[in-house]
């Protein structure tokens, strides 16, 4: 069974809270190109592609043609339909692609709804050019304190809902990703952390929290206890900052696996 349904209210509220701006993805547009080499004409897979945010970015940063693969028709209908995304229904276990038809694949904050990890890795592996690179944009729990090296707090949810980690503890760690990739022939090439940026207030996230709830898998799973904790511990922070602190930066820390 699939984590959670996309259906047009989770469609509407993604659309309504967890798009990033394009000023805020500047680390990302240097990071894929760093490892996409991307060159007009190439075709990039976005898998998940959600509302798009990545498919046109691709486009417009890169001129890649964009094919952008989503299962869930709520969410497919914000794709922006412009020349250079195709959009189409499909998931990772069963993609509308030919035989090596992709120079790349685009996973964002995908792997965690995939039920067979393993069989997309093949089917990814049969429509992509020999060669060609899968990015994974994710939060790996292995990576994270106490079992990794990276911070809790560089994710804006496990800062201000730490409840939050309970499910995300569940998703699939670093090994066994690589792992699953690895059965279908890639290598691991590189992991890095990327982060991406939001000019908004935190005032602005505690305005929005309730519709956050509904749109972020983990945040879904907190009790209303955890739920009401969590927005008075960002209520008090709120207050703080009008009561002069320097405001925080806000934006969130993931990783950028690649595998070739
Ligand atoms: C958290 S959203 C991420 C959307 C987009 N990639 C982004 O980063 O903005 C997860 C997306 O994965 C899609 N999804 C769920 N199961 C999937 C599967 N088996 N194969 C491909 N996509 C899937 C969902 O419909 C949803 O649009």
């Amino acid at each position: 069974m699939a984590r959670i349904s996309y259906d047009e209210g989770m469609a509407a509220a993604f659309k309504a809270v967890r798009e990033i701006s394009r000023d805020g993805l500047s680390e990302w547009r240097d990071a894929v190109g760093r490892h996409l080499r991307p060159a007009p004409g190439m075709t990039l897979v976005d898998i998940g592609a959600g509302t798009g945010v990545f498919a046109s970015a691709f486009r417009d940063w890169f001129g890649l043609r964009v094919v952008a693969v989503e299962p869930s028709a709520a969410m497919r209908e914000h794709i922006p339909r412009t020349p250079g995304i195709e959009v189409l229904a499909g998931d990772a276990g069963a993609l509308p692609l030919a035989d090596a038809s992709a120079d790349g694949a685009w996973l964002s904050l995908v792997i965690h709804h995939i039920l067979d990890l393993e069989g997309a890795a093949r089917e990814i592996r049969r429509v992509l050019r020999p060669g060609a690179p899968v990015l994974v944009r994710q939060a790996f729990p292995d990576r994270y304190e106490p079992f990794g090296p990276l911070r809790m707090d560089g994710i804006e949810t496990f800062r201000w809902f730490p409840e939050t980690a309970r499910l995300a503890g569940t998703f699939p760690a670093l090994e066994a990703t690589c792992a699953a990739f690895a059965a279908a022939g890639f290598h691991r090439e590189t992991l890095e952390q990327v982060r991406d940026s939001n000019a908004t207030s935190l005032a602005d996230l505690l305005a929005r929290v309730d519709t956050l709830r509904q749109a972020d898998t983990t945040m879904r799973s907190l009790t209303d206890d955890e739920f009401l904790r969590g927005k008075e511990r960002l209520r008090r922070a709120v207050r703080h900052a009008e009561a002069g602190a320097a405001p925080e930066p806000r934006g969130n820390w993931l990783e950028l696996l690649v595998l070739r």
